[in-house]
C-alpha cells in the first residue's frame, strides 16, 4: 500500500525538442489527440486496429466486464501476416527487416522482409512437422540471434502459444516455466556468446527438461561449427535440419482476436513467478500503436530496441512492434562494454541507427565511463531516443539528452509492465519534456496517481499508480492463476494496480518513484525478494533467509541477503561464495546477491511474516517507522 510522502517538485525544468524531430510526428498535437480519445474511447482503438490486416472484422471493439476485457469480439486475424505478408506482399518486399550483428564485425546477418518471411514460414511448417498445433506451449530458450525472432513468430504463424525464456536464467528457473506451461517443444541454442566466450546453454536445457514430461521434442540451433554439440536423437533435432526442405510458403493460422499469443514469466512477490498471458488482437493493436506513435517510426527508420526478446520490452518493441510497423530493426548479441564501451555508439554509426531505445541502467553505466566513448562516433543520425525498465533520473536524462541525442532528440521514458503490454505513459514526441518524469497517459490510457481509497491526489502528494478502465493490449490473464490477476484490479476498485509509486506535478506530469511491493528492480530487470530468498533456503546449509533492494547509482538496486544458517554450519567465506554460487546456478546470473551476511535473527511480525522494510532501514541508516508489529 502507498505511504504518504511528499516530493520535492523545484522549479520546474522542461525541455522543448527541435521542431524538426517534431514536425511531422502524429502525436504533435497531445491534448488534441487524446481529447480525440476521450470523445470515444472504443473508436479511437477501432480506427488504430483498421490500419492492421484481419480475416474477419470484429463485432463489438469491447466487452468490459470487469475485470474482464475482450477486445475486437470475433475478429480473426493472424499478427504475422501483419509483421510479415503484410509488407512483402506490399511495397516493403526488399526492405531490410532485420539486421543481426554479433560481438564483433565479421558476425552480421541480414533478412529482408521477404527472407524473413520465408524463414517463419519454412521454421512454422516445421514446428507442425513436429506435431506443434494450435494452443500448444512452446518454450524458446535462446540467445538474441535471428533464429530467436524466428522461433517466436514461427509459433504465432501456426497459433502455438511461445514462452520466451531469458537466455540467462538458470535451471531451475528454465524448468519451472517449462513446466508451469507444459511445453510440448524447447526451442534451444547451444551457446550464447557472450565477451568473447560461448557460455553453454543446452546442458542447462538438458537439465531443465528433466522432471517435465510435457517435453517432446528439443530443437537445437547449433552455433558452434567446429564442435557441434552432439544432439540425442530420440528428443533433440537440429535447428536448421527441421527447416530444411520445408516449404517455404506455410498458411498463417487464423487466430481469434481473444485467443494467447504468448505466455511470459515475471517475477511475483510470493516465490512463483507470474505467467502473463496476452491475446493476439490487443496486443497486436496496442504494441502496433504505441511503437508508430511513440516513437514515431517513419519508413526510413532504422530502429534499435537493446532488450532482449527475453523480456517484454523485446516481445513489444524489439519483435512484434517495430515489424508491424514495417521498420529495419537492428538486433544485437552484444555486451555494452566488450570489446569496449564504444560497442553501442560504433553500432549506431555503422547501421545509422535513428531511433534508439535502452535502458537507464545501461545509460548510467555509459556516464560512469565517460563521454569520450560516445564523442569517438557520429551519433547524428539518431532522430528518438527512448527508455524503460525504471525511473530514468535527472541526471540520466541529462547526458542521454545532451551526449547521446546532441540536444536534439525528444527522449520517451516510457512507463509500463509485462502486464500492460504497451507503453502507458510517457511523453509524446512534441511535447515538452520534464527529466525524472515518464511524462502524461499515452492518448488511449487513462492514468492516475491515487491515495488507497482511489481518490486522485494532488500535485507533489505520492500515492499509487493506477490505470482506469481497461486498453487492448492489457493482460488476459496469469496462466492458471486467475486469482492472481483479479487481484490487479482489487486494490482499488474499478482501477488496475500497477504496485508501482508516483506523484504528479501541476501539469499533470507522472514521476514513477518505485516498487510498493516486494519486488526489487536491478538493473531494469524485477527480481522477487521470495525468488531469491527460497533458492537461497534450497541450500542445504540454510535456515531462513531475506532480501532486500539496496539503492544503487549504476543498477538502481542491488540484492543484499541476510542468511540465518542451519546449525553446525560455519558462516565461511567459502558458504557464502558458495550461497551466491547456488543462487547464479538456480535462479541465473541476474539474482545473484552483490552482498550476503550472515545472521543470528531476522525481524518478524507476530505473525511471523519477515519485515523486510526493517531491514532495509537499518541497512540504509534511516528510521524503520512504525514497528508496532515487530515480534521482538
Ligand atoms: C516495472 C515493470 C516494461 C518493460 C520493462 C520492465 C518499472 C518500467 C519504467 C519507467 C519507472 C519503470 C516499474 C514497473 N518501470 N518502466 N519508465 N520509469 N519505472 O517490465 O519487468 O514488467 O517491470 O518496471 O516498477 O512496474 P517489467
Amino acid at each position: 500500500m502507498a505511504e504518504d510522502f511528499d516530493v520535492n517538485l523545484d522549479t520546474p525544468k522542461y525541455y522543448t525538442p527541435s521542431a524538426k524531430c517534431t514536425e511531422n510526428a502524429w502525436a504533435g498535437d497531445y491534448s488534441q489527440r487524446y481529447q480525440e480519445f476521450l470523445a470515444d474511447p472504443t473508436g479511437f482503438w477501432e480506427d488504430i486496429a483498421r490500419e492492421l490486416e484481419w480475416y474477419q472484422d470484429w463485432d463489438e471493439a469491447l466487452e468490459w466486464n470487469y475485470p474482464y476485457a475482450k477486445w475486437f469480439l470475433n475478429g480473426k486475424l493472424n499478427v504475422t501476416t501483419n509483421c510479415l505478408d503484410r509488407h512483402v506482399f506490399n511495397q516493403r518486399r526488399n526492405k531490410v527487416a532485420l539486421m543481426w550483428r554479433g560481438e564483433t564485425d565479421d558476425e552480421e546477418r541480414i533478412y529482408t522482409y521477404k527472407q524473413l518471411y520465408h524463414a517463419v514460414c519454412r521454421f512454422a511448417n516445421g514446428l507442425k512437422s513436429l506435431g506443434v498445433q494450435k494452443g500448444d506451449r512452446v518454450c524458446i530458450y535462446m540467445p538474441v540471434v535471428p533464429e530467436q525472432l524466428i522461433a517466436m513468430l514461427a509459433c504465432a504463424r501456426i497459433g502455438a502459444v511461445h514462452t520466451v525464456v531469458f537466455g540467462g536464467f538458470g535451471v531451475s528457473a528454465l524448468n519451472q516455466r517449462i513446466r508451469a506451461v507444459g511445453a510440448k517443444i524447447v526451442v534451444a541454442a547451444d551457446v550464447t556468446v557472450r565477451r568473447g566466450k560461448a557460455i553453454p546453454l543446452k546442458t542447462i536445457v538438458e537439465d531443465a527438461v528433466v522432471n517435465a514430461p510435457s517435453v517432446e521434442r528439443i530443437v537445437v540451433l547449433r552455433r558452434e561449427e567446429t564442435k557441434p554439440v552432439e544432439l540425442h536423437p530420440e528428443m533433440e533435432i537440429d535447428f536448421e535440419d527441421l527447416m530444411e526442405n520445408q516449404p517455404r510458403e506455410c498458411p498463417a493460422e487464423p487466430m481469434d482476436a481473444e485467443d494467447p499469443l504468448f505466455i511470459l514469466f515475471t517475477s511475483g512477490t510470493t516465490g512463483e513467478p507470474k505467467g502473463i498471458v496476452h491475446a493476439c488482437g490487443g496486443y497486436m493493436v496496442g504494441t502496433y500503436y504505441t511503437t508508430k506513435h511513440v516513437f514515431d517510426v517513419k519508413d526510413n527508420d532504422v530502429y534499435w530496441c537493446t532488450a532482449d526478446p527475453g523480456w517484454i520490452t523485446g516481445h513489444s518493441y524489439g519483435v512484434y512492434g517495430p515489424l508491424l510497423t514495417g521498420a529495419t530493426c537492428l538486433i544485437t548479441e552484444t555486451t555494452p562494454d566488450y570489446p569496449d564501451a564504444g560497442i553501442w555508439w560504433n553500432l549506431i554509426e555503422e547501421y545509422g541507427v535513428t531511433i534508439f531505445y535502452t535502458a537507464p541502467t545501461a545509460i548510467r553505466m555509459f556516464m560512469r565511463v565517460g563521454e569520450e566513448w560516445p564523442k569517438k562516433y557520429n551519433l547524428s543520425s539518431l532522430r528518438v531516443l527512448g527508455s524503460v525498465g525504471e525511473p530514468l533520473n535527472p541526471e540520466a536524462f541529462e547526458w542521454f539528452y545532451h551526449v547521446i541525442g546532441g540536444a536534439k532528440c525528444p527522449i520517451a521514458d516510457t512507463w509500463w509492465q509485462t502486464e500492460t503490454g504497451m507503453h502507458m505513459i510517457t511523453t509524446m514526441i512534441g511535447e515538452p519534456m520534464r527529466p525524472g518524469f515518464a511524462g502524461k497517459p499515452v492518448p488511449g490510457i487513462v492514468a492516475d496517481v491515487v491515495d488507497s481509497d482511489g481518490n486522485s491526489v494532488p500535485p507533489g502528494t505520492g500515492g499509487l499508480l493506477v490505470v482506469k478502465g481497461p486498453w487492448p493490449s492489457m493482460m488476459r490473464t496469469i496462466w492458471e492463476n486467475d486469482e492472481r490477476y483479479r487481484k490487479y484490479w482489487e486494490t482499488i476498485p474499478g482501477c488496475y494496480t500497477a504496485a508501482d509509486l508516483a506523484v504528479k506535478d501541476e501539469n499533470g506530469y507522472i514521476m514513477v518513484i518505485g516498487r510498493s511491493d516486494d519486488l526489487i528492480v536491478v538493473a531494469g530487470h524485477n527480481i522477487g525478494t521470495a525468488e531469491v530468498e527460497s533458492a537461497l533456503v534450497s541450500h542445504k546449509a540454510v535456515a531462513e533467509a531475506a532480501v532486500i533492494g539496496k539503492p544503487d547509482p549504476l543498477k538502481g538496486n542491488t540484492i543484499k541477503a541476510f542468511v540465518i544458517l542451519i546449525q553446525g554450519h560455519q558462516p565461511t567465506e567459502k558458504l557464502r561464495n558458495e550461497l551466491v554460487y547456488h543462487v547464479r546456478m538456480t535462479l541465473g546470473p541476474i539474482a545473484i546477491p552483490s552482498e550476503l551476511e550472515f545472521v543470528e535473527s531476522l525481524p518478524k511480525t507476530r505473525s511471523g511474516k519477515i519485515m523486510r522494510r526493517v531491514l532495509k532501514a537499518k541497512e540504509m541508516g534511516m528510521d524503520p517507522g512504525d514497528i508496532s508489529t515487530l515480534e521482538d
